[in-house]
């Protein structure tokens, strides 16, 4: 091949890689396969080769620059790169509002964008070639990056004019490349990064760009530098025009006309979030016309022309001051973090639950730590790990007791098990539980015997088993705090109305172990009466489809205690039914399930399902599957990162299911 002749090749390989590269990296349409692609990439490195003064920057070789660097150089901005106010909340987005209709009439419109959990960067463009790329840094000096914003594929070496200009936007890592880095990192035993964003800043602090080029980082750009004269007037025309340059823009931005407008839209991306492929941590508004941009002008910091409404914090840093135990109702101790209170999505968050000794170990969680807490699932508050830089020395190391901290007695740690268990039959705090857990919904159902009224009847020493409460007289109910004739007179209904419940829910409420809600149904559907069952033994109870070894074992072993065979003899005494009298459970599938005649509002994101797969699954089981929490609305299930929905249904007081519960019972 001659000189000329490779130069124009070049030249040809040039427009076509650019190109290929823009359809795949900005438009995400590829439209020739990606070995068509290498091969270019192959015979363009070839030529370079052979002709290496042919080799220029803006080469598709070269966005992978060859030598690490040693610093990075500081660059100064043009036109400094402020940040945007924040606002939390609709009433402060309605003050913005007004504020805007204050100065400028109420003859304007906004602009709507998603905001990017990323970094900030500055890309300049020299005719039409990217010539430097920059971070934020404190605004007016930052630090050139130019080497690692090359390794970003959708940043077009060659803009599609010969443009001298600079644009700004968000360089982040996809959630895809996210999990990939992190699970090649775990791998190699190498620190995990906490978030998408910790990833790309790390990343573009690399000196050697062969790292950034390895995280698969992307960008959208969503403004720029300074007009001056490139013929545009409005935001939303700016945005229309950096997308025709080859540049990537997102999307999703939307042009709105009211504040109702903003707070729609905000709401739409605060249920859609968790099902983009990149984090955003809120949605910007701006006002799109640039001549009432200027008129608004900037606070020394922020323009007053435009706002980041953030979403509640899902992740934050608080310190762990305690660690409290309790014991369950089947005597095993759970740690508990207590916490200095922080919000959380959107709530106060003051505990979380450290689960067992193991996981503390696991996380290397001391007293006095700095933690991050977010909530699993967006309900469950969790400790995610300690902020260990942050040690002073003052921390100090939790030991689990070797006794129970109700009763005294030896804790035991049962074969094959993480738990300590307390195993005193009489230990007063598993009586406590076991009483909180016989009066729940799911089992006996007693409205308005909650945890605070179970703890101040044991307490006072009014119920010591499930069989006092039916034994309780009104006059010892007044003397409880907060219980007035009306609330009392209410309490001694529902318990009276209790003992008419279809054995099932009684055998549940006994918590005999491993009888959950299911095998009490299946027991009770099975024998009828509380007699048969008591007279059945081992061999009979496993040979009921659904009852394995263990739980016969457990179920003969609970009624051969004297102390239940008195309990059950007072529950009868007092009245409570004893025989089943709900549906057969083959009948119930067909005349009705749990959904059925249920408003159900599905929420966040579902791991193992689509919206749409359960939302038929729900629908085939009787429910009804709408889209707005309302007072009308039975259950919410809330997958991961569910957003107001969830804060909606959670101050409505509406039950609320997560993913692997509703799996469960779509599988009944
Ligand atoms: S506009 C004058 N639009 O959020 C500042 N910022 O403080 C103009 N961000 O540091 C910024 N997505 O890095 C704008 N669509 C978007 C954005 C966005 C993310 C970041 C930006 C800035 C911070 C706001």
């Amino acid at each position: 091949m001659d000189r000329e002749t490779a130069q124009n090749r070049v030249k040809e390989l040039h427009n076509l890689i650019n190109q290929y590269n823009y359809e795949y990296h900005v438009l995400d349409n590829p439209s020739v396969p990606d070995a068509e692609y290498d091969r270019l990439m192959r015979e363009l490195t070839e030529i370079e080769s052979e002709f290496p003064d042919l080799v220029t920057p803006e080469s598709p070789t070269q966005r992978v620059g060859g030598e690490a660097l040693s610093a990075f150089e500081k660059v100064e901005h043009r036109t400094p790169m402020l940040s945007l106010a924040n606002a939390f909340g609709e009433a402060s987005l309605r003050d913005f509002d007004r504020r805007i209709r204050q100065a400028i009439g109420d003859d304007f419109t906004y602009v709507c964008e998603l905001k990017i959990d990323g970094l900030a960067v500055s890309l300049q463009y020299e005719d039409g070639l990217f010539v430097l790329g920059s971070t934020r840094g404190d605004g007016t000096v930052g630090e050139n990056i130019t080497a690692n914003l090359k390794t970003i594929r959708s940043i077009p070496i060659r803009l599609k004019e010969d443009l001298t200009f600079e644009v700004r936007g968000e360089a982040y890592m996809p959630r895809k490349s996210f999990e990939r880095l992190n699970k090649e990192r775990e791998k190699k035993g190498e620190m995990l990064f906490a978030n998408p964003r910790n990833a790309a800043a790390g990343s573009l602090r690399q000196l050697d760009p062969r790292i950034a080029a390895s995280r698969h980082l992307d960008i959208f750009l969503y403004g720029i530098g300074n007009y001056g004269s490139l013929g545009v007037d409005t935001h939303s025309g700016a945005l229309e025009y950096l997308a025709k340059l080859g540049l990537k823009v997102n999307k999703e931005w939307r042009k709105c006309q009211t504040i109702d407008d903003v707070i729609e839209y905000i709401d739409t991306w605060t249920e859609k979030r968790p099902d983009l492929d990149y984090d955003i941590d809120g949605i910007v508004i701006k006002v799109d016309s640039i001549e009432q941009q200027d008129r608004l002008g900037f606070t020394a910091k922020s323009p007053r022309w435009a706002i980041a409404y953030k979403f509640p914090a899902e992740e934050v840093v608080t310190r762990l001051t305690d660690i409290e135990l309790s014991v369950g109702r089947t005597g095993v101790i759970t740690p508990t973090a207590i916490l200095e209170p922080v919000q959380v999505a959107g709530t106060t968050v003051q505990r979380a639950s450290l689960h067992n000794e193991d996981l503390i170990r696991e996380k290397d969680i001391m007293l006095g730590d700095w933690v991050i807490v977010k909530k699993a699932g967006d309900i469950i508050p969790e400790v995610v790990n300690v902020l260990t830089e942050r040690r002073t020395g003052e921390e100090t190391v939790f030991h689990m007791p070797t006794h129970c901290p109700a009763c005294d007695s030896d804790l035991v740690r049962l074969e094959g098990e993480v738990a300590l268990r307390c195993i005193n039959p009489k230990c007063p705090a598993q009586r406590r539980e076991g009483l909180i857990h016989f009066v729940s919904r799911n089992a006996m159902n007693i409205d308005g015997l909650g945890e605070k009224v179970i703890g101040q009847l044991f307490e006072h020493e009014l119920i010591r088993d499930p069989a006092d409460i039916y034994f309780l007289k009104k006059e010892q109910l007044l003397e409880l705090e907060r219980m007035g004739e009306k609330s009392v007179n209410n309490l001694l209904a529902a318990i009276e109305k209790s003992k008419s419940n279809s054995l099932e829910k009684l055998l549940f409420g006994l918590g005999i172990r491993h009888v959950g809600e299911r095998a009490a149904k299946v027991l009770a559907e099975h024998y009828e009466t509380m007699d048969n069952l008591i007279a059945a033994s081992r061999d009979d109870l496993v040979t009921i489809p659904e009852v394995g070894e263990k739980m016969s074992d457990s179920i003969a072993t609970y009624f051969e205690s004297e102390e239940v065979e008195e309990l059950i003899s007072e529950l009868k005494s007092a009245g409570v039914n004893m025989t089943y009298k709900g549906p057969r459970i083959s009948e119930a599938a067909e005349s009705g399930s749990i959904f059925s005649n249920k408003t159900v509002v599905l929420t966040g994101k579902l791991e193992k399902l689509t919206r749409n797969e359960a939302k038929e699954k729900i629908e085939a089981l009787g429910g009804q599957v709408t889209g707005s929490v309302s007072k009308k609305t039975d259950l919410v299930i809330a997958g991961e990162d569910a957003g107001s929905k969830l804060t909606k249904a959670q101050e409505l007081n509406i039950e609320i299911w997560d993913e692997e519960k509703l799996l469960e019972e779509l599988n009944r």
